[in-house]
């Protein structure tokens, strides 16, 4: 698959594939669907349609079209489906996108999210890679959503920990890709299901690096971090720690609940900005300017070392 107008493809397990199509344009294509995290259709909806258009943003693009993927059991209550792609079509038109159509199948679970296109000028997209020594690590939301969703399906949350949650899982990328593009970055990724670190370890081994992440400053929901000391933990959290621990340099003092809100699956998730530490305050700036108040300086970018990933305190 070695196409020169493919700047992008598989190959460095970007958020979406670039493709150039002039000197001035490329297309950023991606999709992105998954089940219910949430128990309002409506809610579900607005969530999938910001996590599917997460990838584009990530890429510094901007998303133009998109096409409903849709699985939904035939047995189930049409006006559930009509409440997902209510929600899911009020944050495309946000978002300032069309969605132009789409495919339903039966399935026994529910599922839904988007194909999108968008573009972006070629040369100006941003890679998962491409990190560099003495960067900064911006993210852009705080973590503990897996946590907090979790909960909320067994009826054990605040509802106002849940409602902050879906807040955040439904807020658009947008204005933090807008920013990043603005003052220019060296990596990117969008923090979805692989928690933090398991997408931070990519961006450090592609980017031939080591990340160190300030455990005492990564924002992480009040409410995750209680439920997770209840033992409160998503499956596929535990796996992403497990997955990930052999990459990383834990300091003594980081506790397993601590490693495990780091490896936290997230929905929708914020952007994971690697940028050099001469920009690190115009970007922090250009995003408190586009209302992106949670985005944090959560570590820094080394030289190799024996791990490719360090956490401290
Ligand atoms: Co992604
Ligand atoms: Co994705």
């Amino acid at each position: 698959m070695n196409a020169p107008e493919l700047l992008v493809g598989i190959n460095t397990g970007d958020d979406a594939a670039v493709y150039q199509l002039s000197d001035d344009i490329a297309l950023v294509q991606t999709v992105d669907f998954f089940p219910p995290i949430v128990d309002d259709p409506y809610q579900y909806g607005a969530i999938a349609v910001a996590n599917s258009l997460s990838d584009v943003y990530a890429m510094g693009g901007k998303p133009l079209i998109a096409l409903n993927i849709v699985c939904f059991p035939v047995a189930m209550d049409r006006a559930i489906l009509g409440e997902i792609l209510r929600g899911g079509q009020d944050k495309a038109t946000e978002a300032g996108i069309l969605i132009v159509g789409g495919h339903t199948i039966d399935d026994a679970e529910p599922k839904y999210g988007l194909s999108v296109t968008g573009l972006v000028k070629p040369g100006a997209h941003v890679c998962n890679v491409g990190a560099r020594p003495g960067d900064v690590l911006v993210l852009t939301k705080p973590i503990g959503t897996g946590i907090i969703t979790t909960a909320g399906k067994a009826a054990t949350v605040r509802p106002k920990a849940l409602e902050e949650a879906i807040r955040i899982m439904a807020t658009l990328n947008a204005a933090a890709s807008e920013a990043m593009v603005e003052v220019g970055v060296n990596a990117c990724t969008d923090v979805t299901g692989f928690g933090l670190l398991g997408h931070l370890l990519p961006m450090a081994t592609g980017s031939n690096v080591s990340a160190t992440i300030h455990m005492s400053s990564v924002p992480i929901l009040p409410d995750a971090i209680a439920l997770a000391e209840e033992g409160v933990v998503p499956g596929g959290t535990h796996r992403n720690l497990e997955d990930v621990s052999p990459s990383v340099d834990w300091a003594t003092d980081i506790a397993e609940v601590e490693r495990l809100l780091l490896s936290d699956a997230q929905t929708s998730g914020g952007l994971l900005i690697s940028v050099s530490s001469d920009k690190a305050a115009t970007l922090m700036e250009a995003l408190q300017q586009r209302g992106v108040e949670s985005a944090v300086i959560v570590g820094e970018v080394t030289e190799a070392a024996e791990k490719p990933i360090r956490v401290t305190r």
